[in-house]
């Protein structure tokens, strides 16, 4: 049976300069090591999301910058934004890529058996995230209208605790619009991709995996009561979805 890939990169932090350093490393060679080293693997029955914290700067240009790493397969790149990231912009530099639902970015692909979906959880001036009842309406209808059984959910803030309570009191708040629907339609959404963590982390909401993914950038240490920095190498995480069945790894990119 074909195999289809949807790989994660997350939390790129861009500045429009390449040369700029920010928290001990240069995001702009982080992102372009990663990207290299997923867009050479890259088919055609793949998809790459980028789950937000793309521009640290969030300007204009930064957002260019990014349109040029991923040129040659755009139409392959979802995006959603994170609490760095400025949606306008994201609308104008990515006007193809980029769907909203009214009120919000989002996206929905089908690939193979399953229903690849973004939200946007940012909220305007805020270090943590939110989905709105409207959000979770369009999540919905997504879902009903492919019938989907399969479906695979990118949101930029960790929808649970990961036992850190500085970046826990950042996650997302007010879950109890989304956690009603994923209790009311269990079958349908498998597992939940996070970044904003800076950390691979395994959880789950029920039967639902909760999957958190590194940073192409800085990487924060697990399970600590203050931010700090951990020194595994960057990377992004693929998703290997094979009929109804799926599994994940973290590849870590020196
Ligand atoms: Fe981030």
């Amino acid at each position: 049976m074909m195999a289809n890939r949807v790989f994660q990169l997350t939390d790129a932090h861009l500045f429009v300069d390449a040369e700029t350093e920010f928290c001990g490393v240069r995001p702009y060679e982080g992102f372009v090591r990663i990207w290299n080293a997923v867009a050479a693997q890259l088919t055609d029955g793949d998809i790459v999301v980028i789950s937000g914290d793309l521009a640290q700067d969030e300007k204009l240009e930064t957002y260019k910058v990014l349109r040029e790493l991923l040129a040659d397969h755009l139409q392959q790149c979802r995006l959603i934004p994170g609490n760095h990231d400025n949606r306008e912009a994201m609308h104008e530099v990515f006007p193809e890529i980029i769907q909203s639902n009214g009120s919000h970015i989002c996206f929905c692909s089908t690939l193979g058996a399953w229903q690849i979906l973004g939200l946007d959880s940012r909220v305007d001036g805020s270090v943590y995230g939110r989905i709105e009842a409207d959000q979770v309406t369009w999540l919905s209808a997504q879902l009903d209208t492919a019938c989907s059984e399969n479906a695979l959910l990118f949101l930029h803030h960790h929808p649970i605790d990961i036992g850190s309570p500085w970046m826990d009191a950042i996650g997302l708040t007010e879950r109890g619009a989304l956690f009603d629907y994923l209790q009311k339609r269990p079958a349908a959404i498998k597992l939940i991709c996070n970044g904003h963590i800076h950390q691979e982390f395994e959880g789950n909401i029920g039967n639902i995996a909760v999957l958190g993914t590194p940073s192409t950038a800085f990487q924060f240490r697990p399970k600590q009561d203050k931010a700090e920095y951990d020194d595994l190498a960057a990377g992004y995480r693929v998703m290997i979805l094979e009929g109804a069945g799926w599994r994940s790894e973290v590849v870590r990119v020196l």
